[in-house]
């Protein structure tokens, strides 16, 4: 299957560079620094190696725009950003260097203060290590922690309250093998909800990344943290992301999580600051 191209002012920035340059032949990322083509610079734009012609007015539009990326259909750019009806929330894409993140009405859904989306993932994931068996995730998003669980795992479910935020990802090229490993099964709706549908003891591995705590309460409250502990097999382990422990509210917001993991049943419950969150064993 062919892709669309998936540009932002990273990938821009080199065209306008061979422009000036009056360089005839140039590398660009069609899809946010994962391959590149080789792109000729005529009058009116660049040609790509499928004959489309993306013009000059169109890159210097992607270019001026630091917090978006674009799609291109039919050789014009269209910003990734989709308002959900479901939330009442506006999602976009946001380039980074590395993996791009989904910005959720403005915020940031990874940390990308002096790290990436993919860094941050991997420190994640590194606190369940080894990441066998059978997965539970229950935050989709952008599929990262899905993805990077699945290059281990027997199997991967993960969980997504809402479309529109599959929609961004979708059309996001590092997000690809969410919808294409066929390790990984999609589910929506409400993990509160659809973690009642798991039996006891399911999952050897669970990566518990919510949203915020004022946005999502009851993913952080004592009832989910007693389904968590039942759908986890003994042995398993939790990782659960909490925010900066290190912000007024991260702090005490981590402490209220860590008491009311150990009283649903987990043991060793223990802060991972690199991870930004706490694991816990059952
Ligand atoms: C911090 S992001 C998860 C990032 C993800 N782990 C990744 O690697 O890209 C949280 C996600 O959880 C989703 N979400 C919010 N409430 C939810 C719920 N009750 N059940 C399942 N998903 C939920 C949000 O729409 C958002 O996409």
């Amino acid at each position: 299957m062919t892709h669309p191209a998936i540009l932002s002012h990273i990938q821009t920035q080199p065209l306008l560079r061979a422009r000036a340059a009056g360089q005839h032949r140039v590398e660009v990322s069609p899809d946010l620094g994962l391959t590149t083509v080789e792109v000729v610079t005529e009058s009116a734009g660049v040609r790509f190696p499928n004959g489309e012609l993306l013009r000059w007015e169109a890159i210097e539009e992607i270019n001026s725009s630091e917090n978006n990326c674009f799609v291109i259909e039919d050789s014009e750019p269209r910003k990734i950003q989709l308002f959900s009806e479901f939330t009442n929330r506006l999602y976009s894409l946001m380039p980074t260097r590395a993996a791009p993140t989904m910005l959720v009405s403005g915020i940031p859904m990874h940390r990308i203060k002096g790290t990436d989306p993919y860094r941050d993932t991997l420190e994640k994931i590194k606190t369940v290590k080894p990441v066998v068996g059978y997965v539970l995730d229950t935050a989709t998003g952008l599929g990262y922690t899905a993805i990077e669980a699945a290059k281990t795992a027997d199997h991967v479910v993960t969980i997504e309250l809402d479309p529109t935020a599959l929609e961004i990802a979708r059309l996001n090229p590092w997000s690809r093998a969410l919808f294409d490993n066929p390790t990984i099964t999609q589910r929506i709706g409400d993990s509160y909800d659809m973690i009642e549908e798991f039996g006891d003891q399911t999952f050897t591995r669970i990566i518990h990344d919510p949203p915020a705590f004022r946005l999502a309460g009851h993913l952080y409250s004592g009832k989910f943290y007693a389904e968590l502990h039942r759908v986890l097999r003994r042995g398993g382990r939790l990782f659960h992301y909490v925010g900066n422990p290190e912000s007024k509210s991260g702090g005490s917001i981590t402490r209220g999580v860590m008491r009311r993991l150990r009283e649903a049943g987990f043991s060793r419950v223990a802060r991972r600051p690199r991870a930004f969150g706490v694991v816990a064993f059952r």
